[in-house]
């Protein structure tokens, strides 16, 4: 039906005749000649009819924004003055010779160009959304990441293997999506939360490397970098220790950014271990982007004359840190009361600070409410240590060491986007050496850091037992610019410690059995060592896209509350299908 696209044209085709098709994203009437800027996926073209072709010009005059339309004419140069540097077209223009409304469409609930689009009414006409310039790069740019990844990991011997969609509880940590079962009443699949157990199964088949673009779902809350339905690109191998395999992985990665959009990200990535993580940015994501730290002082404060700061100095699991932020004195009362809701929002009681006036004239170049409780000798070693100069702030944070990561971590981050921190574009980096177990307080119990399957640093059981607090596990993330972007780590490829570490979580042989029996089941058949990783295919074409959330770069994505406003699932389900699938809706439920 075209000759062209329409984003194409450009001065060598002057004087050509070309056939173009798109939708109108613009309809001009200038004296007696009506301009229509006509768009596909390539750009856009502008077509002009005059009165000299009385028919056509009749139809031209007839379109709307939104019509599809099929055009014909001669490229000819734009007069002087009338180019558009802004369209790669912008030179040439079409006389138009004919046209032909191939459908036309209701005026559209938004226009194209709008800055601030409501997120609701894009979701609604998602069709119309994304045929906005915008969403078709994010789009074409997945597209181009999933075919780098595939060529990168196909050259290195990687094969390709769906696995299931109806399945059985996979534990990530969220809440699973149910599928009931008509020919088992009674019964439910469960949606994968990932193909954990069964790429573990393909090695345990000889598969050697897997991977897959794989669909995930988890019910759990909500955020910018969170869907319900997401995409992971899913990696599992045979016999590659934790260094061979983040080395080709971060390689990948390299290769990626490469490729796509021409960025040259450091070799090797640095690596952390998560305690210095959490210690030096209060987060086991840390953006390294940032050149702010935190600063230990919990030593400096047991007898300190402060409650807020000496209490959680005696106690073993507390931190009282500082965060100094240079040139920060010239913070405003309001801006540092901002902060000071920021951090409180995230559970602070406070946010104590000090203005650092001038570093050289003792006390009296200080400003601070809190000054008088620490004295002289206290103050000055907290300048020394976070190396304080004139014309400085220092935030701190205090209470369980957790908490205060908490609130001080993302401050961090809030502090360097308000004030462009950030010392370079990109900053990937391993976080590695994760505890192994994390002790759940209100359960009292163990809980896995990553999940159930991922092995301990030692080999031994009972050492493990003996202290689990202190186990690391051989895990590892990569993150880049502050975003989880893929975590794995090597498997437990031993029935016996796979069997010790569902007792320590408090999983019982029983349970365990019936669970993941096919697991350890298998397990005796031949286990290689194996490990592997999985990556936010979203998060990773929302960072290179610049996208603000990962919706932006999902075709069909759900709201906060887990809906698709365009085709208004979840739904209800017919009684009669119910009744087949034995299921009945409680009334409850049903008025909610
Ligand atoms: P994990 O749970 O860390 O590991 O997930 C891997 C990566 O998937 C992305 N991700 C998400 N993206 C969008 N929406 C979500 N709700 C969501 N949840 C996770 C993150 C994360 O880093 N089976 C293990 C991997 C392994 O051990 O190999 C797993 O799923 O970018
Ligand atoms: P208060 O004694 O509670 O009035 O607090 C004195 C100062 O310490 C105020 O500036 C508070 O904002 C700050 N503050 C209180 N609790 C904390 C905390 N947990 N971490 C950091 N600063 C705090």
């Amino acid at each position: 039906m075209r000759s062209h696209y329409c984003g194409h044209l450009n001065k060598s085709h002057i004087g050509q005749e070309v056939e173009l098709c798109g939708w109108v994203n613009r309809r001009r009437d200038h004296g007696g000649v009506i301009f229509i800027d006509l768009r596909d996926r390539e750009g856009i073209a502008q077509i002009v009819y005059d009165p000299a072709a009385p028919e056509s010009f009749k139809i031209a005059d007839q379109v709307r924004n939104e019509f599809v339309l099929r055009i014909a004419g001669k490229v000819r140069a734009r007069p002087e003055g009338a180019t558009n540097p802004d369209l790669a077209s912008g030179e040439v223009e079409i006389l138009g010779r004919e046209i032909v409304i191939l459908n036309p469409a209701k005026t559209p609930p938004f226009l194209l160009d709008e800055e601030h689009l409501n997120d609701d009414i894009r979701l609604r006409y998602r069709y119309v959304d994304l045929r906005r310039p915008a969403m078709q790069h994010n789009l074409r740019l997945r597209s181009r990441v999933c075919r780098v990844l595939r060529d990168y990991l196909d050259a290195r011997g990687f094969i390709e293997t769906e696995t299931p969609i109806l399945t059985k509880a996979t534990p990530e940590g969220a809440r699973d999506y149910l599928v009931p079962s008509r020919t088992h009443p009674g019964s439910f699949f469960a949606l994968p939360q990932s193909p954990q157990l069964f790429k573990q199964l393909l090695m345990m088949s000889g598969l050697d490397r897997y991977y897959q673009i794989a669909r995930c779902f988890r019910d759990e809350d909500l955020r910018a970098d969170r869907q319900p339905e997401f995409t992971q690109l899913d990696i599992e191998t045979s016999f590659m220790n934790e260094a061979e395999l983040t080395h080709m992985m971060e390689g990948m990665i390299r290769e990626l950014f490469r490729e796509a959009m021409n960025i040259h990200l450091p070799d090797p990535f640095p690596r952390m271990t998560y305690d210095e993580a959490v210690n030096r940015f209060g987060s086991d994501r840390p953006d390294l982007r940032n050149p702010l730290e935190l600063v230990e002082l919990r030593d400096l404060m047991p007898e300190v004359d402060f409650k807020v700061f000496a209490e959680p100095a005696r106690m073993p699991d507390g931190r009282v840190a500082a965060l100094r932020l240079p040139n920060g004195a010239k913070l405003t009362r309001k801006e540092i009361d901002d902060y000071t809701t920021f951090a409180t929002r995230l559970g602070a009681q406070g946010l104590a600070y000090i203005k650092v006036n001038d570093s050289n004239a003792g006390m009296a170049g200080l400003q601070s409410p809190i000054l008088k409780f620490l004295g002289e000798g206290v103050v000055a070693e907290i300048l020394k240590r976070t190396g304080a100069a004139s014309g400085d702030l220092i935030f701190f944070g205090a209470g369980k060491a957790r908490a205060v990561n908490d609130f001080l971590g993302p401050l961090r981050n809030k502090l360097a986007e308000d004030l462009g921190l950030h010392t370079t574009p990109w900053a990937p980096l391993w976080v590695i050496d994760f505890p192994m177990f994390e002790y759940n307080e209100p359960d009292k119990r163990w809980d896995p850091l990553h999940h159930p399957f991922t092995a301990p640093r030692i080999d031994s059981i009972e050492e493990m037992n003996a202290n689990p607090g202190a186990c690391l596990s051989r895990a590892y993330d990569m993150v880049l610019n502050g975003t989880e972007l893929g975590g794995g780590s090597m498997r437990i490829h031993r029935t016996e410690m796979q069997e010790a570490v569902f007792r320590l979580l408090d999983i019982g042989p029983e349970e365990a059995q019936e669970k993941f029996g096919f697991l350890l089941e298998a397990l005796q058949y031949g286990c290689p060592p194996h490990g592997g990783i999985a990556f936010g295919l979203d998060r990773l074409v929302m960072l290179m896209a610049g996208a603000k959330s990962i919706r932006d770069v999902i075709a069909f994505p759900k709201t906060q509350t887990a809906s698709c406003l365009l085709t208004e699932a979840p739904s209800h389900a017919p009684e009669t299908q119910l009744r087949e699938l034995g299921i009945r809706v409680v009334k409850s439920a049903e008025k909610k």
